[in-house]
């Protein structure tokens, strides 16, 4: 048996059958792209028969894709399998995946079919499919909860007809892993031509075993398996592909298998699928959550600090991501305060640490996290003792945008820079833009708007918004913050906020490193 599991991605057919995350044409094409990088085997490109929308994304993908095989599902009948012949034939390595559901719940309520009756519509169909390609799939739907020997006859017959891979999926996602991986064993061993086909799994998540599913399959002879980027897919997901390639390459001892993906591009793949259909990925989530590389516990920053294996079992970098956080909090200790504190630029002896650490605990229970300007400025207060005041400050601002006109939106600001009042108006291609562009005149910066994200700090219509803006100017760089009913307000604020911090770093904080003050 070979020792490689194919690596067939279906983001953009089960994956897109998640609710909410529909795609364009051509944000599939950029999906489809970005797997290529990944390295996955086959792409999974849509249903052709589905729509008209999916006939031309699978064509159009199938135009576009160079290496991977390129796969289009269709049911059991003749018409889905001719339309998706007509789709996937452009495609240098095309394959037709088709499925008809094999348990008895399926076949009598939703077929309306006998057993028999089942067979013969899937020989006929896996026939149809080989008169194109050579590259067939049969999935048996609902295999996991079909009868063992049920699926035996069907499979055997598949492979006769011509298909030359299996998938047995867990549609409903109601198996467990050592059930499960037993049922691929006995397949395999009880198919008696089954050394004609790849056999493959496809689980869904309902239980939240998809990719435990998954794995067990492997243990016990799948080699392909069927994983969406970030486990999106049908009500609960499918088995997520980032979980499922980092296990086969961490343990390798344990699986003894190889696969095709470049782990390096997991992190962007999932990034860019989430921008594409605007659903963040949840920061406690496996692999890319942004959690994931993040330590905020104390014991477990001190270990991290002495050697990062304590504490990860792979680096951020190995599966396309920047860098560990440690995040300072309530639960963090001395030595990751100090260290943050070095990283920052200021040396410090034991007493001044402390004293920081003290602080940073008291303002920990009313924030729940302490960033690196919350730091620095704990060391202003309680190190060198000096508030610096701000220097710009936000008195007004009015926005004004007209729907439909071609006329710029203009944004009136009025600031204190020092003691002076100073008002300017403006224009911008928003009414953020408009509001920085007025700000930065009135400051006088350059500094790069490098970061801009804004958080519901409530629910609700009437929720705080709550804006975050990183600025660059030169080597130094900084983030601001603000919050108002009013994102436009909330806006203004942190980048004023930010535009200050710049600053203090700028002229402050560096002579301050150089003569601190006792
Ligand atoms: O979940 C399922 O059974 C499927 C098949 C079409 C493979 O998506
Ligand atoms: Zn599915």
């Amino acid at each position: 048996m070979s020792d490689r599991v194919i690596i067939f991605d279906t983001t953009l057919r089960d994956g897109e059958q998640s609710p909410g995350a529909t795609m364009d044409l051509s944000e599939k094409i950029r999906i489809a792209r970005q797997l290529e990088m990944l390295g996955v085997d086959v792409i999974e490109a849509g249903f052709p028969a589905a729509s008209e929308g999916d006939f031309e994304a699978v064509k159009a993908i199938a135009q576009s894709v160079e290496n991977a095989q390129v796969a289009g599902l269709a049911r059991a009948n003749f018409k889905d399998i001719d339309r998706a012949w007509e789709a996937v034939k452009h495609a240098r390595h095309p394959r037709i995946h088709t499925f008809i559901a094999t348990s008895p719940i399926h076949m009598e309520y939703k077929l309306r079919k006998t057993p028999d009756e089942v067979v013969e519509l899937a020989v006929a169909a896996v026939k149809r499919a080989a008169s194109y390609t050579p590259n067939v799939e049969f999935s048996a739907e609902d295999a996991s909860r079909s009868d063992r020997d049920f699926l035996v006859r069907i499979v055997t017959a598949a492979i006769d007809a011509g298909a030359s891979t299996i998938n047995i999926p867990d549609t409903v996602g109601f198996a467990q892993p050592d059930e499960f991986g037993a049922l691929i064993r006995y397949i395999i061993e009880n198919v008696p031509n089954s050394d004609k086909a790849v056999f493959s799994v496809h689980c869904h998540d309902d239980l939240g075993l998809a990719v435990a599913n998954s794995l067990s399959a492997v243990k016990n002879g799948a080699r392909q398996a069927e994983l969406c980027l970030s486990g999106i897919g049908e009500r609960a997901g499918n088995a997520s592909l980032e979980e499922f390639v980092m296990a086969l390459k961490l343990r390798p001892e344990y699986y003894g298998v190889e696969c095709s993906i470049v782990t390096e591009q997991i992190y962007p793949s999932c990034h860019l699928l989430s921008l594409i259909i605007g659903r963040p990925i949840p920061a406690n989530k496996a692999i890319i959550g942004s959690n994931a590389f993040a330590h905020e516990s104390g014991i477990h920053q001190d270990g991290m600090l002495k050697n990062r294996n304590t504490y990860e079992i792979m680096t951020p970098q190995a599966v396309g991501r920047k860098s560990t956080d440690i995040v300072i909090g309530k639960h963090s200790g001395r030595n990751a305060v100090r260290t943050r504190l070095e990283e920052l630029g200021y040396s410090l002896d034991t007493d001044q640490v402390n004293a920081v650490f003290a602080a940073m605990k008291e303002l920990a229970d009313k924030k729940a996290r302490i960033h690196d300007e919350d730091l620095e400025a704990l060391v202003f207060s309680e190190v060198y003792r000096m508030r610096i005041p701000d220097r710009f400050r936000l008195s007004n601002i009015c926005v004004q945008t007209t729907m439909g006109s071609t006329m710029p939106t203009t944004a009136a600001v009025v600031m204190q820079d020092h003691d002076e009042e100073v008002r300017l108006a403006g224009f911008g291609v928003g009414p953020i833009d408009a509001a920085f562009n007025v700000i930065s005149q009135i400051c006088g910066t350059s500094a790069e708007l490098e970061k801009f994200s804004v958080n519901a700090i409530t629910g609700g219509t009437d929720a705080q918004g709550e804006v975050s803006v990183h600025l660059r100017d030169g080597k130094y760089s900084a983030t601001g913050r603000g919050s108002d009913l009013d994102i436009i307000v909330a806006s203004a604020k942190a980048y004023v906020d930010a535009l200050n911090r710049l600053e203090h770093k700028e002229k402050d904080v560096i002579s301050y490193k150089q003569n601190p003050v006792d």
